[in-house]
């Protein structure tokens, strides 16, 4: 009898628990948790900030986390998303719009064609685009190279950007 009363007592602090939590604003930790806490309580501590930001500050990832090794790009369908770019992009080489002639582009450092006239921020980026590093810039051109010239809001769908580096790497 003892034990079903004690029982009870826990079951109904409990509920009390789970009453006060739900609308109130003092954390739902009660004595209970004090003296566990004493020893171990640093250790998990030091773990969590280690896993957080990597998810956040990575420079390589993209926003819609589709990696660019899941796809096949499709050139033909990508000449056609070029149509977007060729506003002010050739892949001619030596041709020069508003921006920088596109010819050879996969692999070659950014900034490098003579004779265009770069932002700062593009010439000084230190990138060079491989097919993953257009990949991520494409989405999102200004949050790869913020202060970049490139007024171009990105191609948000990552088919269309794996098909428009097929496009570029052999350009026809
Ligand atoms: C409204 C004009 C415009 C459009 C549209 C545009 N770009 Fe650009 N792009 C630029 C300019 C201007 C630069 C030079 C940026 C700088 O110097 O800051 C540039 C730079 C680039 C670069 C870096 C070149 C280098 O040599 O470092 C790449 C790659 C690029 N654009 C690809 C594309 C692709 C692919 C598209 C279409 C999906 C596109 N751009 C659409 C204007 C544009």
């Amino acid at each position: 009898m003892r034990k079903i009363n004690a029982l009870a007592g826990v079951a109904a602090l409990a509920i009390m628990t789970a009453a006060c939590s739900g609308g109130g604003s003092e954390p739902a930790e009660p004595a209970a948790e004090e003296p566990a806490a004493e020893a171990p309580a640093e250790e998990p501590a030091e773990e969590a900030p280690a896993a957080e930001p990597a998810a956040d500050g990575d420079p390589m990832a993209t926003t819609d986390g589709i990696s660019y090794a899941s796809l096949t790009g499709d050139a033909a369908a990508g000449k056609a998303v070029f149509a977007q770019c060729r506003t002010c992009h050739e892949t001619k080489e030596g041709v020069n719009k508003t921006g920088p002639s596109l010819a050879g582009i996969v692999g070659r450092p950014a900034g490098s064609v003579d004779g265009f006239n770069y932002s700062p921020a593009n010439a000084n980026s230190g990138l060079t685009w491989t097919e993953e590093q257009l990949y991520v810039y494409l989405e999102d051109p200004q949050r790869t190279i913020p202060k970049t010239k490139m007024i171009f809001p990105g191609l948000p769908k990552a088919q269309d950007r794996a098909n428009v580096i097929a496009y570029l790497k052999d350009p026809s």
